[in-house]
């Protein structure tokens, strides 16, 4: 089903910026979805989630969908999507539920575990001490990562190869969060992959992401220069096929509506899903409008559909 759209009769409130570690990058992605969506024709009023006017204004303000570009905390985990449930205003991207599982890595690896996704193993700790070292590392390795289980953006993760620097990697985690996760390195090529839709999700081309560091952290996903990526990724047919099906998989599994942007690892025709994204970056040289452009769907088209999706559900 689709829903035909006229632009220049809906009042959309475009919502960036907030709360979270990643208040800046959303910023940007604000900047780049108004852009777009001014050139598909919608009349746009930017707010921001941070500031309690902006919240009262959305209340009352007649608007027929909101645009999100709030990464992280209260933007992406369902809290921000709990208060436009209550107001009664459709808003782009997975719903409450869903928005809640995804942002948190340990809940959504038993998710995807149950679907049959494969995922590096991994122990969740829900208080600093709960484990000595001995038991995570018999648990993951020492190759591991450690990470927070619900900061986006690289915030907080560190990439360990040796027991003796477990310890830094957990105080780092649990300054961002109060659960941590740590998890069995995985080797191979990065990759992401973004979906779009409801009822009959369709996976996008898959975008290899090559790092300039040694891993894809803060700085070389957002430093210009700091990472490029590869769109369509230069993989076989066979391999194509195996990433964009668990990343629709990964959609359905967590029940997101509208769009989703899975990560994966892939190592021949070994791959492993690391998390899925709700609320994914918006500028104009992000991973999904790249990913849309590689489809043929420009940017503004890409956002009318969004739309279209949120009012849809
Ligand atoms: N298990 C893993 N094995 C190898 N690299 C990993 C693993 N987990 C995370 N990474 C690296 O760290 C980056 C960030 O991890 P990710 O789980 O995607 O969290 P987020 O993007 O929310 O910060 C990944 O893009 C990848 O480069
Ligand atoms: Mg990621």
């Amino acid at each position: 089903m689709s829903i035909s759209l006229n632009p220049s009769q809906m009042n959309v409130a475009l919502l960036a910026g907030g709360t979270s570690g990643e208040r800046d990058i959303s910023i940007e992605s604000g900047k780049g979805a108004l852009q777009a969506l001014q050139e598909a024709g919608f009349n746009v009023t930017v707010f921001d989630p941070a500031k309690k006017d902006d919240l009262k204004a959305l209340i009352d303000g007649n608007f027929d969908v909101a645009f999100l570009c709030t990464h992280g905390r209260f933007g992406e985990d369902g809290t921000l999507q709990g208060f436009l449930e209550l107001i009664g205003l459709p808003y782009t991207g997975p719903g409450v539920w869903s928005s809640a599982t995804s942002i948190n890595k340990t809940i959504s690896k038993v998710v995807y575990k149950h679907a049959n996704i494969p995922t590096p193993s991994s122990i969740s700790l829900t208080s600093r001490h709960q484990y000595s070292n001995e038991h995570i590392i018999a648990a993951v390795g020492e190759h591991c990562v450690v990470k927070p289980d619900t900061e986006g953006s690289t915030l907080g993760i560190t990439i360990i190869t040796k027991a003796s620097e477990l310890d830094a990697a957990l105080d780092e985690a649990f300054k961002h969060d109060r659960t941590v996760i740590a998890e069995s390195f995985v080797s191979g090529t990065e990759l992401t992959v973004a979906v779009i839709g409801n009822d009959d999700p369709i996976a996008l081309p898959v975008i290899e992401i090559v790092p300039s560091h040694s891993f894809y952290d803060f700085e070389s996903k957002y430093a210009p220069g700091g990472s490029k990526h590869i769109c369509p990724a230069p993989l076989s047919e066979e391999q194509t096929k195996l990433v964009q099906d668990l990343a629709l998989q990964s959609h359905k599994a967590l029940q997101c509506s509208g769009m989703s942007r899975t990560d994966i690892i892939i190592d021949g025709m070994t791959a492993w899903v690391l998390e899925t994204n709700t609320v994914p970056g918006m500028t104009a040289t992000s991973l999904l409008p790249d990913a849309g452009a590689a489809a043929g769907i420009s940017f503004p088209e890409l956002c009318t559909k969004l739309i279209g999706y949120a009012l849809e559900k």
